[in-house]
């Protein structure tokens, strides 16, 4: 299958970036890995991250995709530079989360006081508030790791006392803060998007990195002329494929991943990198 939109992460997350894609360009053919042999990224050292990004774009690069979503938000923040020096614009364009998600939320704060939570990894990084500060540097920029709420959310907990307790521990002190926006940097944190908002209060927007990340895909497309609408001319195509591709643990990612992705999964495939 040519050109597919190719989205990896390190594992299940990255679907719900997925997610955001298909509602977005319900068009597009769409081939998904998920590092799951190796997951998780987020505590792992900057090194070990940008080697298994590297390996996870150069099994989507074969496959020939026209553009490389790095959904995984952590390889997204320590390795999109090298992914992007493997791969040049005019060979493969590579979209990370960061970007989008950082002008989404310079779009909507008002006090220019952001928080971002995220992985270990993420947040160490400090990618994200690079990026803020180099689009606008008076924002005020505050960050918290929350890495309990990745396996809450893979064991369907998002809902739960357990849930409330975990995110009231990590959030408690942004409510001080004066924040207005918070930039949900992790794949897994969408999941949890209604226990974040009843632990910091409605008045603080989310941002979801999926959405943004998915109007920038569209709007890149289309600029480009490479939206496969555009390519074909018009009309609906009902000729849509989207394949899945696993490094281990195919069942649980049928059945957690189904959850993440609002539908069933089928087909998946079990690859090595
Ligand atoms: N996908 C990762 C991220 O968004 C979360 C899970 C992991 O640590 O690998 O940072």
């Amino acid at each position: 299958m040519r050109d597919a939109i190719g989205i990896f992460d390190s594992g299940i997350g990255g679907l719900t970036v997925l997610r955001e894609i298909l509602d977005e360009l319900p068009d597009e053919h769409t081939i998904y890995l998920g590092d799951t042999a190796r997951v998780p990224y987020g505590t792992r050292s900057p090194e070990t991250v940008v080697r298994y990004s590297l390996q996870a774009a150069r099994f989507l690069a074969e496959k020939q995709v026209k553009l490389l979503v790095v959904a995984c938000h952590t390889s997204s923040a320590v390795g999109l530079t090298a992914l992007r020096t493997a791969y040049p614009e005019d060979r493969l364009r590579v979209m990370g989360v960061i970007e989008p998600s950082v002008k989404e939320a310079l779009r909507i704060t008002r006090t220019r006081r952001v928080g971002i939570i995220g992985t270990d990894a993420t947040i160490r990084s400090e990618a994200y508030t690079h990026a803020l500060k180099q689009l606008d540097p008076g924002v005020q920029v505050f960050t918290k790791a929350c890495p309990l709420l990745v396996p809450i959310a893979e064991e369907g907990w998002e809902d739960s006392d357990v849930a409330a307790l975990v995110a009231d521990r990590y959030l408690r002190g942004f409510r001080e803060l004066g924040i207005d926006t918070l930039i949900l940097g992790c794949t897994h944190y969408p999941m949890l998007r209604d226990t974040i908002a009843r632990t910091l209060g409605q008045e603080i927007r989310l941002v979801d990195a999926g959405a943004a990340t998915a109007r920038e895909v569209r709007d890149l497309l289309k600029q480009e002329g490479r939206l496969r609408l555009a390519a074909a001319g018009g009309g609906a195509r009902r000729d849509v494929e989207h394949l899945f591709y696993v490094t281990d643990a195919h069942e649980r990612f049928v059945k957690v991943g189904s959850r993440f992705l609002g539908r069933d999964l089928a087909g998946v495939i079990t690859v090595e990198l």
